[in-house]
């Protein structure tokens, strides 16, 4: 018998007749149109409370103190000194008289360029990135769901942009998160990745059609959503953010369409090279001069559009929490991209053999497993084991769990864009150390693969 005053667990003692008083009626599929609508509604009130009177997103300004700290590390004093000696720079804003000073992002980028010109000690506060290479593409992608892909990916961008890069954020994700970071309005899938694919298919059909022509052969039509695809570019489906140097091409549900379309397409023109349509498209409208880095956020599946973005990618990042269950569904993860890419580059390269042409291997430039959420009191043993299965292929940085990313995203915001006056001190410190850590690891990446390329195009110059 249970002692007197030990309650039972709460499964015990449950009385049908209440359950029953507590039910509903059973749910048809229009009850998940009303449920969506008010999802809808909710989103847009909270959406809202980080929006300004025109309905689009604002970026907080910077204060002196944040700017000395983590962006342009000089003295104060200093700081204060050159901006009196040059009253051309920007000089800030205060909220009262004689108050600290507030600077906007672009004031920011400016005053960077500034210190950044003067003498070589202050080089380092300069974006480095290599004359003649080209900008960098990161895809974040684990078919787990729910691992840290869009916040790594949108903070990442955040720091990046913070630190002088100009930065394209590609959201192929049809639930759309990133774009909500970023403010993005996206009214269907015509303002999606979806078009660029779409006219990668068209521009293939037409060549196909071509050569069906001299072959006597009827072209296949191009119906009228292609047509329409045919004329769209990417500055059509990239727009601008709040955040001045991050553009977003967005997404929302209608990007799911791909999911079903692709395949379809491929049925159709069995030699569409679909795995190159981003790339392709990104190239040939000329938009990897106009960025450093392009950050892509994938769906949690292994679907056409995270192939797209994988095999644009330079650089994959893999995010995954030191538990059993994250750790294994990973290695199912890294197993599905061996059979996926192995699998394309042997049905191209047995057509290639066959005609004499050099055979095809996909390549990414570096390949890093993340630790995301950690929480070092508990996961110490099980990432360190990890660590030593994974060897190099884990990233040696862990991504502390912070609870202050929680209370950003409730205001839809990244640790970069909450106002550190609304924490305390010291736990925004530390927040935001992690994700500062998150980008160094990074970085690291970024400029040895930069450096790389910039070795190896001079000892081809020679
Ligand atoms: N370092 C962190 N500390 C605390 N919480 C985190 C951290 N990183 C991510 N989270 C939280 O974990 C949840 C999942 O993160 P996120 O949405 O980035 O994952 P995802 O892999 O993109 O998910 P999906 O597969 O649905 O796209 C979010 O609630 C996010 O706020
Ligand atoms: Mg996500």
């Amino acid at each position: 018998m249970a002692k007197v005053g030990t309650p039972l667990p709460p499964y015990f003692n449950i009385d049908p007749d209440a359950a029953l008083t507590d039910l509903d009626l059973p749910t048809g599929s229009q009850d998940f149109s009303d449920i969506a609508e008010a999802c809808t509604r909710g989103r847009s009130d909270l959406a809202s409370r980080g929006l300004n009177e025109t309905g689009s997103k604002s970026l907080r300004l910077f204060s002196t103190w944040e700017i000395t700290r983590y962006l342009i590390p000089v003295a104060q004093a200093h700081f204060r000194r050159v901006l009196k000696q040059n009253p051309d720079l920007p000089q800030g804003q205060s909220e009262t008289e004689g108050g600290a000073k507030w600077f906007t992002l672009d004031e920011v980028l400016r005053l960077r360029a500034f210190f950044g010109a003067q003498g070589s000690k202050a080089k380092n506060y300069l974006s480095y990135r290599p004359a003649g290479q080209p900008a960098k593409m990161v895809a974040v992608a684990n078919f787990k769901g729910g691992v840290g892909k869009t916040s790594t990916a949108a903070h990442l961008a955040m720091s990046a942009a913070l630190d002088g890069y100009k930065v394209l954020v590609i959201d192929l994700d049809s639930q759309g998160s990133m774009t909500s970071i970023f403010g993005g309005q996206v009214e269907d899938e015509w303002q999606t990745a979806f078009p660029l694919l779409a006219r990668h298919y068209g521009e293939y059909l037409r060549i196909e059609n071509q050569r069906r022509l001299d072959r006597g052969d009827a072209p296949q039509p191009l119906d009228e959503a292609l047509g329409a695809a045919m004329e769209m570019t990417a500055r059509d489906v990239i727009q601008s953010t709040h955040w001045s140097n991050i553009d977003l091409i967005g997404a929302q549900l209608n990007l799911y369409w791909a999911e079903f379309q692709i395949p379809v397409w491929r049925m159709q023109a069995r030699g569409w090279k679909l795995w190159d349509a981003l790339t392709d498209r990104l190239e040939a409208d000329g938009v990897l001069d106009e960025y450093d880095l392009v950050f892509i956020d994938t769906p949690p599946a292994l679907g056409y559009l995270t192939i797209n973005g994988l095999a644009a990618a330079d650089i994959l990042l893999v995010p995954l929490g030191a538990s059993f269950l994250e750790f294994d569904s990973t290695g199912r993860f890294f197993d599905m991209l061996h059979s996926t890419f192995a699998s394309i580059e042997e049905g191209e390269n047995v057509a290639a053999r066959a005609l004499g042409r050099p055979e095809m291997a996909f390549e990414w430039d570096a390949v890093r497993a993340v630790i995301t959420r950690y929480d070092g009191a508990q996961q110490g043993e099980l990432s360190a084991l990890m660590q030593a299965y994974l060897g190099k292929t884990l990233s040696p940085h862990r991504q502390d769990f912070t609870a202050l990313i929680g209370q950003a995203s409730e205001q839809v915001n990244g640790i970069y864009e909450a106002d550190y006056r609304d924490f305390n001190r010291e736990t925004y410190a530390r927040g935001r150390e992690t994700f500062d850590a998150t980008y160094a690891a990074f970085k690291r990446l970024l400029l040895g693969v930069w450096r790389r390329g910039e070795l190896a195009a001079q000892e081809a110059a020679e």
